[in-house]
């Protein structure tokens, strides 16, 4: 039994069935046995690759969009970048490469990174020694330290790592799935017998799903992109998030758990294994225009990729190795696939009303 597995257990025994947002929070972020906290998951050895660690076209390309956004805004005097959950650094460092292209821009970046893991921002302190980056816990601190300076915020698969709730729709209504312990003391999925106040949530359009449907809600999300809207509609600025999710409201079950490259059920290794859900993103939007910003996307990510140029990096970085080139076109191919990275992936972003945002025309 993993020391997370121990830990749950016992919170289970203690306080009852827990939520599936609670088993999330904790076996990602749990401080001591928390599966980011202790840990670097990235590449052949790890749990999973992602898209920065594809390929640093990735990277370089976002660097380019943090650039055109900075001109849109009339290449203000000071900029705040901030990344969300920068992993072990490798887009920023690749993004801020890009950046040095544009010299008036690299020298008015203030560099913000905001990651819960210790072991994760040691790595990326090292990818980053040079940048002047500075650290924080929670959004919010980012932004605090932002203030009126006009900021662009950059999320690679952050949002999947936030907490959903699973309701379930019954005879009776919407009831929360839970985590409780069977007579045998393993982890099973059971119903919370109460209506749950989180039903409100739910988007109209799934209201009425059919019997048994499984929708997921992530307040944690909900929250986060009030604040980034909020944010770059008082100071000016864009915020850009891509991940893996759905662009309609939809239901189903999408979370999964892998470990070395596959998926394993969610109750193996609790803090061993990374935890993620698709990203709705139709809520996303939602939240963000409510709170009057502009929306552009979700577009797949190949499209938003191949806008901003990914064939035309491929070729002159196959042209300046040539012994590079199957390499470069296999991450080219990675990351817009559709069988790979390029449709389940997507990109959205939200900017001040009448904002020119690249990347997003097509
Ligand atoms: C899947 S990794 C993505 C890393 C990177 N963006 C990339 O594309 O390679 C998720 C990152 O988000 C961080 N993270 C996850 N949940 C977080 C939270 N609630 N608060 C702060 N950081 C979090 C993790 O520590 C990790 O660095």
């Amino acid at each position: 039994m993993t020391a997370l597995a121990n830990h749950l257990k016992q919170v289970i025994r203690r306080e009852g069935a827990i939520s599936v947002a609670r088993f999330m929070s904790e076996a990602l972020g749990h401080p001591e046995h928390g599966y980011y906290m202790t840990r670097d998951p990235f590449g052949a050895g790890g749990d999973f690759i992602t898209a920065p660690e594809v390929s640093q076209m990735f990277g370089e390309l976002i660097g380019l969009w943090v650039a055109a956004v900075w001109q849109a805004l009339g290449g203000p005097k000071k900029l705040v970048l901030i990344e969300l959950g920068p992993g072990r650094g490798t887009l920023m460092a690749d993004a801020l490469r890009a950046i040095k292209t544009v010299p008036r821009l690299s020298s008015a970046l203030d560099v913000h990174l905001v990651d819960m893991s210790p072991a994760l921002r040691a790595i990326q302190q090292r990818a980053l020694a040079q940048t002047g980056a500075f650290w924080h816990q929670r959004l919010e601190d980012a932004l605090a330290a932002a203030g009126d300076t006009p900021t662009v915020v950059i999320a690679n698969e952050f949002f999947d790592a936030l907490p959903v709730h699973q309701l379930i729709r019954t005879e009776e209504g919407w009831r929360q799935r839970l985590v409780g312990l069977d007579a045998e003391e393993r982890f099973v999925f059971m119903l919370d017998s109460n209506p749950t106040g989180l039903a409100a949530l739910i988007p109209p359009a799934l209201t009425d799903a059919p019997m048994g449907s499984v929708v997921e809600l992530s307040p944690a999300s909900l929250n986060l992109v009030g604040e980034l809207a909020r944010h770059v509609l008082r100071v000016g600025g864009a915020a850009l998030i891509i991940d893996y999710g759905h662009s309609m409201p939809g239901v189903g079950d999408t979370l999964q758990a892998v470990k070395g490259h596959g998926y394993v059920d969610i109750f193996e290794t609790p803090g061993e294994a990374d935890l993620t859900a698709h990203v709705d993103f139709a809520t996303l939007a939602t939240v963000a225009r409510q709170q009057g910003a502009a929306v552009f996307g979700p577009l797949e990510q190949r499209r938003f990729l191949e806008a901003l140029g990914l064939r035309l990096r491929a070729e002159r970085l196959a042209a300046v190795s040539p012994q590079r080139a199957t390499e470069i076109w296999a991450a080219h191919r990675r990351l817009t696939a559709e069988d790979a990275m390029g449709t389940l992936f997507k990109a959205l972003a939200i900017a001040r009303p009448g904002m020119a945002i690249p990347g997003f025309s097509t």
